[in-house]
C-alpha cells in the first residue's frame, strides 16, 4: 500500500531484477535502499544495518530475512524488525509498486537521509 503524498522512485525494469537478486538506488538526498525480489515478492529497505555501516545487499536472504554480512544481525525485509543482536534498531522499509514493468519505490516525506 502506498501512502498519499508519497514520491514514486524509478529503480528499475522488473525484468532486471530477476527472484533471488537485489539492487541498491540511492535517491538524490536520501539514504541508499535495497529492493529484493525474493519468491514472496518485492520488498525495500534501507541498504545501511543499523548495527554498524555494512550493505544489506550483500547480505544473505532467506525466505523475507536478510542477514547482514558484518555481524549477522537478521532483519525481516517486510517490517525491518531485527530478530536479535546486535541490531536493536529496525531499518526502514518503504512501499514498492510496479508500473508498466518499473520497479517504484515509495519515499515519504519523512524518509530523509539520517
Ligand atoms: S553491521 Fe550489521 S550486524 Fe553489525
Amino acid at each position: 500500500m502506498t501512502h498519499p503524498g508519497a514520491t514514486a522512485f524509478p529503480v528499475c525494469e522488473l525484468v532486471t531484477l530477476p527472484v533471488g537478486d537485489v539492487v541498491t538506488v540511492t535517491p538524490p538526498g536520501r539514504a541508499p535502499i535495497s529492493v529484493f525480489h525474493t519468491s514472496d515478492g518485492l520488498y525495500a529497505i534501507d541498504d545501511t544495518c543499523t548495527h554498524q555501516d555494512a550493505s544489506l545487499a550483500d547480505g544473505w536472504v532467506e525466505g523475507c530475512t536478510v542477514e547482514c554480512p558484518l555481524h549477522e544481525a537478521c532483519f525481516d525485509l517486510r517490517t525491518g524488525v531485527p530478530s536479535g543482536p546486535p541490531a536493536k534498531i529496525a531499518v526502514r522499509t518503504h512501499d514498492v509498486s510496479i508500473v508498466d514493468g518499473t520497479v517504484l519505490v515509495h519515499l515519504e516525506q519523512k524518509d530523509d537521509v539520517r
